[in-house]
């Protein structure tokens, strides 16, 4: 095994909801969800028998099959954007390599690419291009796409005829848990409007109803013109999506694909987490949690907490000191979380956590600080 992944020296063998187990039986609540994919929490009884039904048909067909349950996400999805054209994959960073090639193929002539200081759209080598982490960049720095990152605040000015597209998240999450300002996010647009730049919106962590809409996008003021999504799209079960105004046409002809795309288990499970989107009102759902969350967090006292960023469920503490330590101290007392840089402390709670969650957290947190100072 790959030391890639650090490790944190835990197994979690059951969850329900907010809550997991690990392989000795101690209980936790979960605010890391699979780095934010277990958006609708852990062993959702739609998603599971929508995953077990599916299972008893051929798990794969080729893609270029009809597919009802693939067909109906398709149409979905499409109905996100204008005459919306769709891309199914397995995971964000493929999202955002069909996205790149979409744009540049709809684009050809003009090379130059935006996105945002602090920007994360994943590490394949041309989501990597995207993503602005020099830690993450340096091995690869020679080898990469040219991509210009700026401040949001420069960011529209830069946009001219050269311009093929401007990628951005509506939330930075890994970069930190940054809002895009919506006058910044109105600017963009129309930068990108009237010099004929396409406008990708990175909804991988936003979207599907995490930051209290199906996209933050609109929160944001932007208008894009191709949206990905991946992570909680089918709760966690590998998928993600590229999704496309219909207008602006289409990859050229075999030029692109995906054998697992949209799978039909896959596809029956993001199907499932659609409707219990609509029937279970998440969205909104996350706008409330989350701002009851957040509230909470900002009226702790504790000088080590320098803000409290978040849109939804998607929430940051900025703090004075390293977010590692109080991560792992958080594990050793049953809060699991994750950071978004060096200094922030990440909390991404599933749609099914519950008040008492919410509060054992922001309690958990606030000892864990007062350890600290
Ligand atoms: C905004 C954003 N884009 C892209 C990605 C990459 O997704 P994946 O890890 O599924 O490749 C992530 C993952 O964290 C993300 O948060």
């Amino acid at each position: 095994m790959s030391n890639l992944y650090g490790g944190r020296g835990l197994e979690l063998v059951s969850g329900s909801g907010a809550e997991v187990k690990d392989a000795e039986g101690r209980s936790y609540v979960d605010f890391l969800c699979g780095n934010g994919s277990a958006l609708f929490g852990h062993c959702h009884p739609v998603l599971t028998e929508a995953a077990q039904k599916a299972l008893l048909s051929p798990w794969t067909t080729s893609p270029g099959l009809l597919c009802a349950a693939r067909d109906e996400l398709r149409k979905n999805l499409a109905a996100l954007l204008p005459e919306g054209k769709v891309f199914l994959c397995s995971s964000g960073a493929e999202a955002i390599e069909a996205a790149l090639k979409l744009v540049t193929s709809l684009r050809p002539g003009r090379f130059k690419i935006l996105a945002l200081r602090r920007a994360f759209h994943g590490r394949t080598l041309g989501a990597l291009a995207l993503t602005f982490n020099p830690q993450y960049r340096r091995p690869w720095a020679d080898r990469l796409l040219p991509v210009q990152h700026l401040r949001a605040e420069e960011l529209p000015g830069a946009v001219d005829e050269g311009t093929a597209a401007v990628f951005v998240e509506p939330v930075q999450g890994e970069g930190g848990v940054y809002p895009l300002p919506p006058a910044v996010g109105a600017a963009i647009t129309e930068a990108c409007r009237s010099a004929g730049a396409l406008l990708v919106a990175d909804e991988i962590q936003t979207g599907w109803g995490r930051c209290g809409a199906l996209l933050a996008s609109l929160g944001a003021e932007l208008d894009p013109d191709v949206v990905t999504l991946a992570k909680g799209l089918a709760g966690g079960f590998p998928i993600g999506a590229a999704v496309w105004k219909g207008a602006l046409g289409d990859f050229p002809a075999k030029g692109h694909g995906s054998t697992y795309g949209g799978n039909p288990v896959a596809a029956s499970v993001a199907l499932a987490s659609w409707d219990l989107l609509c029937s279970e009102k998440y969205p909104e759902l996350a706008a409330k949690n989350g701002g009851t969350f957040a509230a909470a967090l900002k009226a702790l006292s504790s000088p080590l907490i320098v803000e409290v960023r978040h849109k939804g469920l998607l929430v940051g503490v900025e703090l004075s000191v390293k977010a590692d330590p109080v991560l792992r101290e958080l594990q050793s007392r049953g809060i699991l979380a994750l950071n978004a840089g060096p200094q922030v402390v990440r909390f991404l709670p599933p749609f099914t956590a519950q008040e008492k969650h919410f509060t054992a957290v922001t309690e958990t947190f606030l000892q864990v600080l007062s350890q600290l100072i």
